[in-house]
């Protein structure tokens, strides 16, 4: 038979006692991370009694004031554009800086838009009006099929990009940081220029 070892079991006593030292860094620690905790706690409530809404623009209305195609395949257009900047946020004021829309058609660029950076006051909008217009936008053979079937079709689409930043005033501490994108197409009637609404409503990052 094989001799069976047993081990024993054997418990160390400890030499000595705790370091002060470490005593001390230890209540530090959990000081610390008690405030930690804390922090976040307040972070969090603040948080909630601030119910964020992130900023979002948007647009409210448009109009196709003009709309001219020649067999040289010449464009000529003129929009009206009203962007809305809605700052949903009832603690803060919100601003709205580098702003920039690029309008094109098929491809071929039409417009830029920029505008101010410019503050929302709290739970309230803003409105900006543009009135884009192009000078003769020369179209390629493909592009000026598009325009000759948009007007069969009474219907047509523009491309509609951009961003901007946001910003919110929290007190004195800071402000919180926003990207928002608007990527999307403006749809009009070239019959009567009437918008076609469609979702056009910022995202943010
Ligand atoms: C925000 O504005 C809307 C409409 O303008 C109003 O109905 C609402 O009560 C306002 N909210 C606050 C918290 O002021
Ligand atoms: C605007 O968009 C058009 C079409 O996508 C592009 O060709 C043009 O370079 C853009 N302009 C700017 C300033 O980004
Ligand atoms: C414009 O034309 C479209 C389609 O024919 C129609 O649905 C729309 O009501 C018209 N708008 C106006 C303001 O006449």
């Amino acid at each position: 038979m094989p001799a069976v070892f047993k081990k024993k079991l054997e418990t160390h006593r400890r030499q000595g006692r705790t370091n002060p030292l470490i005593w001390l860094a230890a209540i530090l620690c959990t000081i610390i991370a008690i405030g930690v905790v804390i922090a976040g706690i307040v972070v969090f409530i603040a948080y909630l009694v601030i119910h964020p809404r992130v900023p979002v623009i948007s647009i409210s209305n448009a109009h196709l004031d003009l709309l001219r195609n020649d067999y040289a395949g010449l464009l000529q257009t003129q929009l009206t554009i009203i962007v809305r900047a809605r700052n949903g946020n009832a603690k803060a004021h919100a601003t709205f800086s580098d702003i920039t829309f690029n309008i094109s058609f098929q491809g071929q660029g039409i417009a830029l838009l920029v505008a101010d950076s410019f503050q929302v006051p709290k739970n309230s909008t803003k409105d900006l009006n543009y009135v884009v217009q192009s000078s003769s936008i020369p179209l390629t053979p493909d592009q000026m099929e598009k325009v000759d079937y948009s007007w069969k079709k009474n219907e047509i689409a523009f491309d509609f990009k951009g961003n901007a930043r946001t910003q919110w005033r929290i007190g004195p501490v800071g402000s919180v940081k926003f990207l928002c994108r608007l990527n999307c197409q403006l749809k009009f009637h070239p019959l009567n220029g009437s918008y076609i609404p469609n979702r056009c409503t910022s995202k943010s990052k």
